[in-house]
């Protein structure tokens, strides 16, 4: 299994006291599959996938990723697995202003030692960038800049990639063809995928769908 989360909590600590989001979550997930996350705002879909990057800390329970335990690794390990193993596609693109589009593209992949001029080529053109490799990302649209971002991720061939709302801004008909465009690299990558969503209708088109209520999956 490429991914294996075991009786995973989380809660958070304000003002009001102690708020349980994640009360048991376990999930195995294999290469090549992609698994839409659903639920309500709220309902701890962001928490899970930061705990499974590595970008906080779990109160309970355990995740591994290719084999190697996110929960049992200090910051520095879990920084070199998200750079060797994990891509993480946000809602906020988070491209890098003062890298062209080529850049931004090849950044990650040079970083994780998988820079692949080939690699990125198809990318660049399966999703309609062509054009755009010159240019800063400050001069391009959202959806460009969305591309921008799925085509940075895959060119590092991640083994997981972790997607949050990654079409959230996007108008239906853009959205619609970025995601047909990621789930088809990532099945030609051989990559796993966790998507979340609030759309059941992009949920229905991945592989598995879970539904997150009350701290725990369906
Ligand atoms: N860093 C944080 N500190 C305190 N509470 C948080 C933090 N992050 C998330 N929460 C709370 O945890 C719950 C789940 O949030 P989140 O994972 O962002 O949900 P979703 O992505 O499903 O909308 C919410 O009640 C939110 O307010
Ligand atoms: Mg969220």
């Amino acid at each position: 299994m490429l991914l294996e989360i075991q009786d995973l909590t989380k809660s958070y600590t304000g003002p009001d006291g102690t708020v349980p989001v994640l009360q048991g979550i376990s999930l195995s997930l294999a290469a090549g599959e992609a698994l839409a996350l659903t639920g309500e705002s709220g309902s701890g879909k962001s928490t899970l996938l930061h705990l499974i990057g590595g970008l906080d800390r779990a109160d309970g329970g355990r995740i591994s990723v290719n084999g190697q335990e996110v929960t049992a690794l200090d910051d520095a390990g879990r920084a070199a697995l998200r750079r060797e193993k994990i891509g993480i596609i946000f809602q906020q693109f988070n491209l890098i202003p003062s890298l062209t589009v080529r850049d931004n593209i090849r950044f990650q992949a040079r970083l994780a030692g998988r820079d692949d001029p080939a690699w990125a080529a198809t990318l660049i053109d399966a999703l309609g960038l062509g054009d755009q490799l010159a240019k800063y990302p400050e001069e391009l649209s959202g959806g460009q800049q969305q591309r921008v971002a799925i085509a940075r991720t895959l060119a590092a061939r991640p083994a997981l990639i972790l997607a949050d709302e990654p079409t959230g801004n996007l108008d239906e008909e853009t959205a619609d063809r970025v995601l047909d465009q990621l789930s088809r690299l990532v099945s030609e990558a051989g990559t796993a995928l966790v998507l979340v969503t609030h759309s059941s209708v992009l949920a229905a088109r991945m592989s598995r769908q879970h539904h997150l209520s009350h701290g725990c999956l369906s």
